[in-house]
């Protein structure tokens, strides 16, 4: 890491500006329904509060298009943080909440805190300078503290004021412990990988992992391609996919990529036979095809059969270095889920591979399946990994000061 990290800021009574990703999941009563990016950042704080810094938290919490809404409030964020920093700290935590992120209010609460008092600011994206990375909100945020620290990994893909703008308007700013972990783990694995190094991707669309296809192509051992987004492949080597969702504008592309693959010696592997049905509903009857056989008028792809899995699985089981972003069918609905969960079986069976797991629907997998504590990296940041292993710089990251 050649970026500062908060081991590097004086902390002692220093006001320090940490930038968290707090996009979590809330219940319709406003309850967190996943606190994992909340328990993520706890080393970072716990470090600065033992630390005697005065921590002023900020984050976002979906997308409120730039205006005040009480359903995308961080309020219910502070409760949980409070526990779970109490639970940590094992003495009862002063979390205070600001109810806006700029202003007098906000820049009173921060002065007023004591070493080791924390303050989450609520929700940056109420206001619309946060994503339009404005001069002068950046600067209204700066205002609040003496250091700037971003742990936002899942937040590192956007410019904006709180992850990028704010960095000039204070003293030094550097990466937090989560940070610092999420670009270990995925550099390791771009730049050092142990070999065989296999990336399995899947999804919906060619077009959402074309750049990570093109980048890994010239990094990995071997390409395994699952759900939807395997019939633009399979159909543009003339296989009939019936009514399979199939991005007909990207099949002269999805040819290119695999001789792309062809010329340079990359496995490119696309399932072998699939799961079928004639529409995406739970329990109604399925037929499973060879992928040399076309897929029956009326009826779709929908989860990669049993043959796949088990060539998918051996793969697996070879790898010194697994990365997964993407389901293998459509995973929410239960009778077409198995193959991304025998895939999530399969990465957790291979203790001595490094295995890195990315994006909502396949690191709900790990967790569905009970198999989160055998994965080697899950990352807290869906297109923020993904834009990393696209090779794409981060802004968040390339904000912060080199050491
Ligand atoms: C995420 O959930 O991936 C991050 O919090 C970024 O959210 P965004 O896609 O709304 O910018």
């Amino acid at each position: 890491m050649h970026k500062l990290s908060i081991k590097d800021l004086p902390l002692r009574d220093k006001r320090l500006f940490v930038r968290v990703d707090f996009n979590v999941p809330l219940s319709e009563e406003g309850r967190v329904t996943d606190d994992t990016r909340i328990r993520e950042t706890l080393p970072t704080l716990e470090y600065a509060i033992r630390n005697r810094a005065k921590l002023i938290l900020a984050s976002h919490l979906g997308r409120p298009k730039g205006k005040p809404n009480a359903r995308m409030s961080l309020k219910p964020v502070a409760e949980r943080l409070r526990m779970l920093l109490d639970n940590v700290l094992e003495s009862s935590c002063n979390v205070g909440f600001s109810p806006d992120c700029v202003g007098i209010e906000a820049e009173e609460l921060s002065t007023r805190l004591e070493s080791g008092q924390t303050l989450l600011l609520e929700n940056l994206r109420f206001h619309p300078e946060e994503e339009a990375n404005d001069e002068s909100f950046a600067r209204a945020l700066a205002k609040l503290a003496d250091y700037y620290v971003n742990d936002a990994f899942g937040a590192a893909h956007r410019a904006h004021a709180s992850t990028a703008g704010i960095t000039k308007f204070v003293g030094k700013s550097a990466a937090g412990f989560l940070m610092q972990k999420e670009l270990d783990y995925l550099g390791q694995a771009l730049q050092d990988p142990k070999r065989p190094f296999i990336a399995i991707l899947g999804g919906a669309k060619v077009s959402d992992k074309i750049g990570v296809i093109r980048n890994l192509m010239g990094k990995v051992d071997a390409l395994l391609i699952g759900g939807a987004m395997a019939y633009t492949f399979q159909k543009a080597q003339g296989r009939e996919v019936g009514k399979s969702l199939v991005e007909n504008d990207k099949l002269a592309l999805a040819n290119e990529l695999l001789h792309e693959a062809n010329e340079r010696g990359v496995a490119f592997l696309l399932p072998v036979d699939d799961v079928v049905a004639m529409k995406i509903e739970n329990d109604i009857p399925t037929k499973t095809i060879d992928g040399d056989q076309p897929i029956p008028d009326g009826y779709m792809g929908l989860d990669i059969g049993p043959k796949t899995i088990k060539l998918y699985a051996d793969q697996i089981a070879d790898a010194g270095t697994i990365v997964w972003n993407g389901p293998m069918g459509v995973f929410e609905t239960p009778s077409f889920a198995t193959g991304t969960k025998k895939i999530a079986q399969a990465i957790a069976r291979n203790e001595d591979a490094t295995s890195i797991v990315g994006g909502g629907d396949s690191v709900a997998a790990v967790h569905q399946a009970g198999v989160a504590d055998k994965i080697s990296h899950i990352s807290t940041g869906g297109g923020a990994s993904l834009e990393f292993l696209e090779g794409k710089k981060l802004p968040g990251v390339e904000a912060l000061n080199n050491k």
